[in-house]
């Protein structure tokens, strides 16, 4: 006898059609959180996403954090889309969470199609901005519930929603209403599902239980008022960029080895079944080496490689801000510089710790460099890692649906990226938290490019569904 599951499974691949064609209508919503003209995209996107949601019955709620300064550019902040799908007292309550803005775009940057115009590929790439992060994934949940009101097929839990704005620039305003919502929009919450991350490779499923966090910094360096010519000062003045450089040069080696004192002090011990969690998994330096179009890694050891993405802390050096880095020559000083490096953080790294170690330590090296310039550290955010045990019946559900979509039992695994709020709902709900990722290793997100296959998205809105289906009829309490 063919079961609900079964059925929802058939109607997602009869619509297979449509549901790219809605992918594609919000991959041309170019909702870039970072860049301020496009504020108003981010905020159509929020919008496009209640009113889809409340013509299938949902109650929302819109909730609009307040001002942002961005560069001296005062905007308000997108709003937090709450949302409340069912409300039968017999049935779970599932929250879920995703984000509907996106990384910036250029074509510019390399592209080989407009990045806001999602193109279907012969090989079943879905190439465009926000296709796997996230507002594939985003779409899942959405699709799935329309899928079971269309066919009038029981939806089998309570489903909360959460849906953000701001991610890409640090989930701003969002800790706040997951704090004051606790006990009212989210009251009654069984389980947490986020669906904004990756498989270890392109064939394997996975369950996510772990992410590292990330400290941000500005290491500024301030000289002469205004730019020079070096032809008239070189030699005579205290550059800030050669302070800055021999700044940078301090926090981290070419092997990616942390300068900075007492930095690994804090980095939980390994255990032996920790060691065990790294066998059988679907990764390899072959296909990370492909991925990367050339073979750039590290290390030798491809656990050695997974626990740096994992376990251990990094850090990274992003840009610099008031250099010179046009094209061509320009022989010029310039009078102010601040780089940008951020380090991603482990359990049991405390931001705050971690903060105070940078700080202490640059201002022993630039004291050393006996420079009359000035320099100043600025930590400009500072979101916790999350670490959780992958033995909760909540993640029991999600393997069992894994395996009735793609056959086979998932990895477990953790990031090397941030989604902040992960331990903000932990927290302040105290419920499990899971991340369910529809998208492959090699979706490039935040790259040139980005894609999500569309296997991975029609199976990944099978799996969203079949997930639900599980928790339905799954003990949590077990
Ligand atoms: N979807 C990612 C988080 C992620 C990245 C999960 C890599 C798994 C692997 C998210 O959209 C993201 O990019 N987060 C930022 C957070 C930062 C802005 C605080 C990140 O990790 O850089
Ligand atoms: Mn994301
Ligand atoms: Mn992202």
């Amino acid at each position: 006898m063919a079961t609900t599951v079964d059925k929802y499974f058939e109607l997602v691949d009869q619509h297979q059609k449509e549901f790219i064609e809605t992918l594609r209508e919000v991959v041309a919503i170019p909702s870039v959180s970072s860049d301020a003209s496009r504020r108003g995209e981010v905020v159509r996107m929020g919008e496009w996403l209640q009113a889809r949601w409340e013509a299938l019955g949902a109650t929302c709620k819109r909730v609009d954090p307040g001002k942002q300064d961005l560069h001296g550019v005062e905007l308000d902040l997108p709003p937090v889309i709450l949302g409340q799908y069912g409300n039968d007292a017999n049935k779970k309550t599932v929250l879920v969470y995703g984000h509907y803005d996106v990384q910036p775009a250029l074509l510019e940057d390399g592209w080989d199609t407009d990045p806001f115009t999602l193109v279907e590929t012969v090989d079943g790439r879905l190439v465009g901005r926000g296709s796997t992060d996230d507002k594939g994934p985003v779409l899942g949940w959405l699709l799935c519930a329309e899928t079971h009101k269309q066919a009038g097929l029981e939806f089998p839990v309570n489903l909360k929603f959460c849906f953000e704005g701001m991610e890409e620039s640090g989930s701003e305003g969002l800790d706040d209403i997951i704090v004051a919502e606790a006990d009212k929009w989210f009251k009654g919450t069984d389980v947490v599902c986020i669906s904004d991350n990756y498989w270890l490779g392109t064939s394997k499923p996975c369950l996510t239980h772990g992410l590292r966090g990330v400290s941000y910094f500005h290491l500024q360096v301030e000289g002469p008022g205004a730019d020079l010519h070096s032809g008239v000062f070189g030699g005579t003045v205290h550059e800030p960029m050669i302070d800055l450089v021999h700044l940078l040069s301090t926090l981290v080696d070419p092997n990616g080895r942390i300068k900075v004192p007492g930095i690994y002090d804090q980095v939980m011990a390994e255990t032996e079944e920790e060691e065990r969690s790294y066998e059988g998994l679907e990764f390899s330096h072959k296909a990370l080496s492909g991925d990367l179009k050339r073979d750039v890694i590290i290390h030798s050891d491809e656990r050695m490689t997974l626990k740096h993405r994992w376990r251990f802390p990094t850090l990274s050096i992003h840009g610099v801000e008031g250099a010179f880095y046009a094209p061509g020559d320009k022989t010029v000083i310039p009078a102010r510089v601040r780089g940008k490096f951020s380090l991603r953080t482990v359990p049991n790294m405390e931001p705050a710790r971690v903060a105070e170690l940078v700080t202490n330590y640059l201002n022993a090296e630039f004291a050393k460099l006996g420079s009359k310039n000035v320099m100043k550290v600025i930590e400009t955010h500072g979101g916790r890692w999350w670490y959780s045990s992958p033995n909760h019946p909540n993640f029991v559900a999600a393997a069992r649906a894994t395996e009735r979509v793609y056959g086979v039992t998932p990895d477990l695994t953790r990031e090397g990226g941030s989604i902040p709020v992960t331990l903000t709902f932990e927290e302040n709900l105290r419920v499990n938290v899971l991340l369910l990722p529809m998208g492959a290793a090699d979706d490039g997100a935040h790259s040139i490019n980005e894609k999500i296959d569309k296997r991975n998205y029609i199976q990944g809105i099978k799996l969203l569904g079949a997930y639900l289906h599980e928790i339905a009829v799954t003990d949590l309490t077990a």
